[in-house]
């Protein structure tokens, strides 16, 4: 880890040089020594100790108590793999999204259905918050991360699926998933507000694309299937403006989202 760390040391670089005077090697030396005893700190944010049950803050103070020199990141963690200076979606799913092997199947199964690429792209997004960024309501999280760059529909699509998941719909040949049951109990009802949402969800013009989200959703068609992100390249490229300075770093309405998720643990 500490070769990471000295890795994305951008400021302080003094590897031996042919050139050096024995005073600047000198005070090379000295400098390397003094970061020695720095420590570099990755910040956890509230909602990250949430997550272990902690009502608790990351500040300066207790990491200095511990030592003086610490520094706290304010970039790239080491320990993440490096994403690129101008990241495109496809960096994210390479680089940050734990697990896209659902998101691919869902996507491979609605490409197979024969559905428009609006469609097949909603498959393949309609999960991110699960795998990237945060569980709880995340086809709202998901939806708002995506929506700047992507046709109305397959947003509100991808916001919507969260609640029709949970109803049934006979004749678009989709049925209380099984697995909610397991996952949740039988005694489980959705709250007013996915029933709400439900309700308007429903009468809406793009039904049927969210409700084909829900039918494409499935948890395992195939185990064995190994679909590939660059099965989907050329469709995310067709239907998602990936932003010319890099996802992130564009001026959108969410680019601060996807930038935590490229800098989890930066400190402000
Ligand atoms: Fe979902
Ligand atoms: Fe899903």
């Amino acid at each position: 880890m500490d070769d990471n760390y000295a890795h994305t040391d951008h400021h302080h670089h003094h590897s031996g040089s042919a050139t050096m005077s024995m005073s600047d090697r000198a005070d090379a030396a000295e400098e390397a020594a003094m970061h020695e005893l720095e420590e570099l700190v990755a910040t956890k944010s509230s909602l990250f100790h949430l997550a272990d049950g902690e009502i608790k803050v990351d500040t300066s103070q207790a990491a200095w108590a511990r030592n003086p020199k610490a520094r706290f990141l304010m970039g790239a963690d080491p320990r993440l793999p490096q994403m690129p200076e101008k990241p495109t979606l496809v960096d994210y799913f390479r680089c940050r999204f734990a697990s896209t092997n659902h998101l691919l199947q869902s996507a491979t199964h609605a490409l197979k259905g024969g559905h428009p690429e609006k469609v097949v792209l909603a498959c393949l997004l309609h999960d991110i918050a699960v795998v990237g960024f945060i569980r709880c309501d995340h086809g709202y999280w998901g939806a708002q991360m995506i929506e700047p760059y992507v046709d109305e529909e397959v947003s509100w699509a991808i916001r919507m699926h969260q609640a029709l998941r949970f109803f049934p719909d006979e004749s678009a040949g989709y049925g209380y998933p099984e697995m909610y049951v397991k996952l949740f109990g039988p005694e489980y009802n959705p709250e007013p507000y996915i029933v709400a949402e439900y309700e308007r969800a429903r009468n809406h013009k793009w039904y049927m694309t969210s409700r084909l989200i829900t039918i494409n959703d499935i948890y395992s068609f195939d185990p064995n299937a190994k679909p590939m992100l660059d099965d989907f390249v050329d469709i995310i490229g067709r239907n998602f403006k990936q932003p010319k300075e890099g996802l992130g770093w564009d001026n959108s309405p969410s680019a601060h989202m996807w930038r935590t998720l490229m800098w989890p643990t930066r400190f402000l």
